[in-house]
Order: structure tokens, then C-alpha cells, then sequence
């Protein structure tokens, strides 16, 4: 039997009303003489930090190598993490929202994986290019696991398994038209890099990718599935459609959050117009539960894409699964099982470390009912953070599916895209981004680091104690922002 981490899904009706009402009003700024005290306790607290990002800035472009790790004023720099904390160069303690961006269900650099890590160093290194024990145990797990995955192809990051999937899918259909939903984030390769973050967005952010490289790409908006139909009638005589690709839970992993019946809907259009149906579960698989998202809205797509929890943390985490007939296309070298190949790779793809740092990661997941016990500790944060914001009376939105916390105090990705308007479109943007990024530096202050300020994962470590101390830490902020 699985167990998932959302125990109630969100009403999604009323996270939306809530969301048009924080966008239909001015943003609620922070007090200037507060930021300003935050920014002093960081530039104190953090001196060291502070050096080293300042020279960073010389030689990395933008000073920092992950987008993530932007932090208003400048980027702290993180030397320890362990189980629900994160320690800075200068010795201090935070607890960790990012988890690494939500790899680590079962809280920050946990024991039990490191030590089968370290067992593998000592005896094979990282890597050999050749067969290992381990990818097959990983494989088996998944397989057994994920309802709709009878083989998998392991990868090296979610953004390269989402362009093996399309690629895959044009080879299974022979179509070439890939509808993806409106502010999903699937990677940063060319075709993806349409309809980004904000729905409608198309080529805003598709700065040096050749406009025939999108051209195969459209959106449709989040929840619309007249829409979705309707475009998929549109290719329907012009070639029809290869995919659908979609994350589960909404884009951005569920900033703009799914109805409920959305991807049941989508898999009943998918069939009717001969798309494959793929998912996006690289923040979702074993993060909502060991079945992934697919489990718990029990459907099942063609294709899922895997990512994030699927090495644990460790370097190296991508895939790809699906029914053996799709999947047998990407068996590797001339004379493979099918007559097309799709052709995927990787010199460190499914690499000794990865497979193990899975594969265990996986088990000990299964074994502490990680994920369920990550989603009751993001119930009592949501719960908790919507009694502040009741208190202070905040317009902010927050909501949680799982172990995926939302936090909209500025509402960046709510912008409305009006080419019309352009001007004063990327001017709001512009204002909204620095308000979630001082947020950001507020909550940092306080000792919570979040993803990019408006984003939360939580984890098994996270106990009522760690949250109760983080909602304390919300409750300083909060109650010194300006109505
Ligand atoms: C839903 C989704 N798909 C794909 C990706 C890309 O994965 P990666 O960063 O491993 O390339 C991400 C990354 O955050 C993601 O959230």
C-alpha cells in the first residue's frame, strides 16, 4: 500500500481567489528601516561569506553557480548540512527549506546514504563506464515502484531527461508538436525554454535559442483543458501531436497549482487525440510518495521524467521510464531491439555513485515512510504560517502540497503577460522580484533558508520542534511588514 506526503489536497479554487486578490492590490513592502536592519545583521553575521561571494563575483559569471544560490544582499556560503540544518562559513545555523533544491526527503546529508557512498569510493571510485551492480538495483526499485515505469534509462539531470523524453516521444508518434502547460519549468535546453515561469510568457526568455528551435513548442494554460483540446484539434491537422508534458502537481512544481481531476483530464486527451501523455516528477517522484505523483493522482502517463530525489542529492540524478514498447526505442548501439533509436547518453550517466546514492536513498525512504512523514511536517508549517498571516492580517498566500510549501508574498510568477503593455509589464516584474528577494533576505536573516523566497521543502527531519522554531522566525518577519 502507498502513503503519500499530501494528506489534503489543496482547494485550488481558493488558493487562485487568493492569489488574484494579493495580485489585484499594491505589494506590501517591507519597511525600509527593517531591510535595512536584516541587511546589516547579514553583513555582520556573514562577513566571511560576504568576502568570498565578492571575489566569486571575478571569476563565475554572476558570482554564484546556481541559480539558487542568489541570495539578497550576496550569497552565504554553506559548509555543513545535516539533517533539517544548514551552517554558513561563519558559523551559523539555518534551517534548511531548500533541501537542495528537494532532493533530500530524508533531511540534509543522512548517514545511512553517505556510508554506502563512501563504501563505494573505497572500493570502485565514482565511476568505470562499465556495468555496475547498482543499476540494476536502482532500476528494479523504480520498476517496482512507479506504476506506469517498466524500464528505466537513468540520466544525468532532470533538464537532459526531459529532451530525452520529447525526443522519445517524436520517435514513438513520429509527430513533432510538444504542448507543455504554461509556467512549467522543465530545464533550460532549447525547446524548453518556452512559456517559462510565467503562463503566456512563450520566447520571453528564450534569449539566443533560434526561433525554429520553439517552433515545435506550444503552451496552453494551467487548469484549461478546453484549451488543451482545442490545440490539440488545431495540430491534429497539421501533423498532430507528439506529447503533452506536464508536471502533476502545476508549474513550478505546483506555484500554479493542478485541480485536482486536471491530469486525469489530460490523460482522457491525450488518448482521444493519439498524444503521449509524459510527466514531468523530477521534483515529485518520492518526494510526494514512493509511487511519485502519478501514484497518488493515479494516472498513468506515458513517459515520466525523473530527476532530484532519484540520486538523493548526489550528482547525477536523471531519468527517464516508461512501458517497456516506448522504452525499448532507446536501446543503445545499431541493431538495438527496434528498428528507430532514440538516442540518448552520457559519459557519467547511471556512474557507480549516483546508483548508489539512489538506490539507497530510495530504501531508507521507503523504509521511514520519508515522504509522508515530510508532508506532516509541511501540513503544521502551512497551518501554522496561514494563523500568522491571519494575525497580521498579510494578503500573502500560502498553501502546501506535501512537502511542497508555497509562500507568495510578491507574486513575481502571477504577473500577467501583456505584449501590449510590455513596458510596464517587465516593470512590475522587476518590482515584485525584488520584493521576493527581500523577503529572501529577510527569512535568511532569520535563519531560514527558502527556495528563492517564496518556496519551501520540508523533509523527514523536519520534527514539530524544527517547525515550530521556523514559525516563530515567519512570525518576526511577518509582524514587522507594512499593511
Ligand atoms: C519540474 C522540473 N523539471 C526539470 C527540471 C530540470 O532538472 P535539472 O535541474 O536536474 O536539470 C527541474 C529543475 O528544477 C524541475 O523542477
Amino acid at each position: 500500500m502507498s502513503s503519500y506526503s499530501i494528506s489534503e489536497y489543496p482547494n485550488v479554487d481558493e488558493v487562485y481567489v487568493k492569489i488574484n486578490k494579493l495580485m489585484s492590490q499594491p505589494p506590501v513592502n517591507m519597511p525600509k528601516a527593517v531591510l535595512e536592519e536584516y541587511i546589516k545583521k547579514i553583513e555582520t553575521n556573514c562577513a566571511r561569506s560576504k568576502v568570498m561571494t565578492t571575489e566569486a563575483q571575478q571569476y563565475i559569471p554572476g558570482g554564484v553557480q546556481h541559480n539558487l544560490a542568489f541570495n539578497h544582499p550576496f550569497p552565504i556560503v554553506f559548509n555543513k548540512a545535516d539533517g533539517a540544518y544548514l551552517y554558513d562559513i561563519d558559523g551559523n545555523r539555518y534551517i534548511d527549506f531548500i533541501q537542495a533544491g528537494g532532493p533530500t526527503v530524508l533531511g540534509s546529508n543522512p548517514a545511512v546514504v553517505r556510508e554506502k557512498c563512501i563504501e563505494l569510493l573505497n572500493t570502485c571510485g565514482p565511476s568505470t563506464g562499465l556495468f555496475h551492480e547498482y543499476e540494476l538495483k536502482i532500476a528494479k526499485l523504480i520498476c517496482d515502484n512507479i506504476p506506469s515505469v517498466d524500464m528505466f534509462r537513468m540520466l544525468n539531470s532532470g533538464s537532459e531527461s526531459v529532451i530525452a523524453a520529447v525526443r522519445t516521444a517524436r520517435v514513438i508518434t513520429g509527430k513533432t508538436k510538444i504542448i507543455k502547460v504554461g509556467g512549467a519549468y522543465h530545464g533550460w535546453m532549447d525547446q524548453m525554454v518556452y512559456g517559462i515561469r510565467i503562463p503566456g510568457s512563450g520566447r520571453f526568455e528564450s534569449h539566443g535559442i533560434p526561433r525554429a528551435y520553439t517552433s515545435h513548442t506550444q503552451e496552453v494554460y494551467p487548469n484549461d483543458l478546453g484549451q488543451l483540446e482545442r490545440t490539440l484539434m488545431f495540430n491534429k491537422v497539421r501533423g498532430g501531436t507528439a506529447a503533452v508534458i506536464l508536471e502533476p502537481l502545476g508549474p513550478e512544481s505546483g506555484t500554479y497549482p493542478a485541480q485536482k481531476s486536471y491530469n486525469k483530464g489530460v490523460r482522457e486527451l491525450c488518448d482521444k487525440y493519439g498524444a503521449l501523455m509524459i510527466f514531468d516528477e523530477v521534483v515529485t517522484a518520492f518526494r510526494v510518495g514512493m509511487s511519485g505523483a502519478q501514484g497518488y493522482f493515479d494516472v498513468k502517463p506515458d513517459l515520466t521524467v525523473f530527476g532530484k530525489v532519484v540520486a538523493g542529492g548526489y550528482p547525477s540524478a536523471g531519468g527517464l521510464g516508461g512501458k517497456r514498447e516506448y522504452m525499448e526505442y532507446l536501446s543503445a548501439g545499431l541493431g538495438g531491439a527496434k528498428k528507430k533509436q532514440s538516442k540518448v547518453g552520457g559519459t557519467m550517466a547511471a556512474n557507480p555513485l549516483s546508483c548508489v546514492a539512489g538506490y539507497y536513498t530510495l530504501l531508507e525512504i521507503q523504509k521511514q515512510d520519508a515522504c509522508v512523514k515530510a508532508g506532516r511536517a509541511g501540513d503544521r508549517l502551512n497551518k501554522g504560517l496561514l494563523s500568522i498571516l491571519e494575525r497580521y492580517n498579510l494578503p500573502f498566500v500560502a498553501y502546501n502540497q506535501g512537502s511542497i510549501c508555497h509562500l507568495e508574498s510578491a507574486g513575481t510568477l502571477f504577473v500577467k503577460i501583456n505584449y501590449l503593455k510590455i513596458l510596464s509589464v517587465m516593470k512590475e516584474i522587476k518590482v515584485r522580484k525584488q520584493l521576493m528577494e527581500e523577503m529572501g533576505a529577510a527569512y535568511m536573516a532569520e535563519g531560514l533558508v527558502t527556495v528563492a523566497g517564496n518556496r519551501i521543502y520540508t523533509s523527514m527531519a523536519d520534527t514539530d520542534e524544527v517547525i515550530d522554531d521556523a514559525l516563530d522566525r515567519f512570525d518576526r518577519v511577518f509582524s514587522k511588514m507594512k499593511r
